[in-house]
């Protein structure tokens, strides 16, 4: 990365999303077969759609309320209580965030001084420049395959020190697709609460759940509403990744901060987006079911496809997506395995050293493709493994 002397040292602290690099190669490559893209395929719902489009001709073009419309906060508060067992005052306790990407940054903000220790888990979602770029130092806790790549308490409590300030839980995980039973959540909400440590809750892939694999909030657990900032999202569930919305519940004190910001930053959530989302989060969850009917068809596509190639193993997804096969037998690192299947044998997928140094030796791929791209995708890797072990 180019750096330049006039830019604040802080920069220097966050760097380009590795997928991004990945698609800028990937982007290079006609006909390229993409399976890396971390975004539902679907167009948003019709209805959600309509009601973006009567809310325009309602007059809702003006500045919102910084944390949110108040109906929409009201909607949200009954959907934290009814699905998730979260009891927030939609009032205080209640923000509407650009994304759930805006709730990490400003938990960060707001939570973290320089020295701060956070605890993320390795391989998952890409913290580490949220973290550091407020001065925090993100202590990774590896999770292994043997294990689901669920992660074990007692990891956890070793890695805690006097330092911790924050742990970072993603459940259903990007990009593993493992989902933290009830048993692991009260046992570190039991740590959080014993070592006074915060707990940011990334749920964006709450509803993305197959064979009656069930999502559990860990800020509904007991002692964790006073420590929790709960973060979800439309994007995932509804198919809404460009409309930028997703919301928090947290303590009023947070909440108030991030609310502060808000009107410094960029002055509240796009208004049309907000009418979409409470469209949404209002409705019966029809479509939320019938799109993860297809995620499902797909899943079954990839596990067995994946796993009928000689030389790569998979784990069955429990939610979201993603599929994290295992491809160390081929003796590449997942950034050379994964760079040399682009450009040979174009198809790209997400090294899993993005995810954190445990994520080498796997890569990800989403099936939030269509079928026949799933099928042709799984066929070019198929040949690429095949050339490698000839
Ligand atoms: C684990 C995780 N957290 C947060 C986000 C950001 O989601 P949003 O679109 O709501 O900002 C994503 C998106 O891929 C994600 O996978």
């Amino acid at each position: 990365m180019t750096t330049h002397n006039y830019l604040a040292d802080r920069t220097h602290e966050v760097e380009w999303s590795g997928i991004r690099i990945m698609f800028a190669l990937a982007d290079e490559i006609p006909d390229v077969v993409n399976l890396g893209i971390g975004q539902p395929d679907f167009d948003t719902p019709e209805f959600i759609r309509d009601a973006a489009k009567q809310a325009l001709d309602e007059g809702y073009t003006r500045y919102p309320p910084a944390k949110g419309f108040a109906d929409l906060r009201w909607a949200i508060a009954a959907k934290l209580k009814a699905e998730n067992g979260i009891d927030a005052d939609p009032d205080t306790e209640i923000y509407v965030a650009v994304g759930a990407m805006q709730v990490i940054f400003n938990t960060c903000l707001h939570m973290l001084n320089p020295g701060d220790e956070v605890i993320v888990i390795d391989p998952g979602y890409d913290y580490y420049s949220q973290i550091r770029l407020f001065g925090g130092v993100p202590v990774p806790v590896p999770v292994h395959e043997s294990n689901r790549f669920k992660v074990d308490p007692a990891d956890i409590k070793t890695a805690i020190t006097s330092k911790t300030k924050l742990m970072i839980i993603n459940t259903p995980s990007n990009p593993t697709g493992a989902i933290l039973d009830e048993e692991i959540l009260l046992a570190i909400a039991d740590l959080a609460v014993k070592n006074d440590i915060w707990v940011l809750s990334d749920e964006p892939y709450e509803h993305i759940l197959y064979e009656g694999h069930r999502h559990i909030s860990i800020g509904a657990l007991d002692g964790m509403a006073g420590r929790t900032i709960s973060a979800f999202t439309l994007s995932k569930s509804y198919a809404m990744t460009g409309w930028r919305v997703g919301y928090t519940a947290a303590p009023k004190a947070v909440i108030d901060e991030m609310e502060k910001l808000m009107e410094h930053m960029v002055s509240g959530v796009t208004a049309v987006s907000q009418r979409a989302a409470l469209a949404a989060i209002t409705a019966p969850q029809d479509c939320v079911q019938e799109m993860v009917a297809i995620y499902d068809q797909r899943r079954h596509l990839v596990y067995e496809g994946l796993n009928a190639i000689d030389g790569i193993s998979c784990l069955k997804p429990e939610s979201t997506f993603y599929a994290f096969p295992n491809i160390s037998s081929t003796g590449r690192s997942s950034w050379e395995f994964a760079k040399y299947l682009v450009k040979e044998h174009k198809v790209a997928v997400v090294p899993g050293s993005i995810f954190g140094r445990a994520g080498e030796g796997y890569v990800r791929l989403s099936f939030a493709a269509g079928m026949d791209q799933l099928k042709e995708g799984i066929a070019r890797i198929a040949r690429g493994v095949a050339a490698l072990r000839a």
